[in-house]
């Protein structure tokens, strides 16, 4: 099972503030669904009560210690390493978020799917710092803002080395 993250950040590594988005990207929201469409996804609990929740039509694992939580649509697991073990057979899985689970998952992750954002924010949650040394970038496509996407930004996609 190869894992990898996806997620926008700014420059100053911001992912949300108050449990949303703070940019307007939707060819990047495009790119993000096309490419965990069909893929496992595991994210936070928080995550999955974001407004800009996607589900996945393969299997969408949410993680919280809540011994009860239920949410139509999702399998739950109790810790990371549990959602993990729920998906040993799958090929690729994506981890989706947010903050907690990004920085829990990169010790594990083979890709980072990152589109940067070119603008600073102000934000409640983050991406963790990564050493980028560590990581080759097999992708790179930067973006202009236009009249439907806010920024500039660019998608990277890193792998382990
Ligand atoms: N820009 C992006 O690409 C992107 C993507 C995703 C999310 N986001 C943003 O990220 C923010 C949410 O991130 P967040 O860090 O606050 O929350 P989160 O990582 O989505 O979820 C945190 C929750 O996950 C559960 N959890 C965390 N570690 C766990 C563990 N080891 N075992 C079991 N459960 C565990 C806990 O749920 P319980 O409290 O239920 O126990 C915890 O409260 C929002 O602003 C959202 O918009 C941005």
């Amino acid at each position: 099972m190869k894992i990898a993250l996806i997620a926008a950040a700014s420059e100053n590594n911001v992912i949300g503030k108050n449990n949303k988005l703070v940019w307007d990207l939707p060819t990047d929201f495009s790119y993000y669904k096309e490419t965990v469409r069909y893929k496992p996804i595991v994210m936070g609990r928080k995550t999955a009560e974001s407004p800009d929740f996607f589900f996945s039509e393969k299997r969408n694992i949410v993680v919280t210690r809540q011994a009860d939580y239920e949410r139509k649509g999702l399998e739950v697991c109790n810790s990371l390493s549990d959602a993990f073990e729920l998906l040993k057979a799958e090929p690729l899985v994506f981890v989706t978020g947010g903050s907690q689970i990004y920085k829990q998952a990169l010790p594990f992750a083979d890709y980072i799917y990152l589109t940067r954002v070119h603008g600073y924010f102000d934000g409640d949650a983050y991406f963790p710092e990564f050493n980028e040394d560590e990581w080759k970038i097999v992708k790179e496509d930067f973006r202009t803002s236009d009249e439907h996407n806010s920024h500039d930004f660019t998608f990277f996609v890193y792998e382990k080395l």
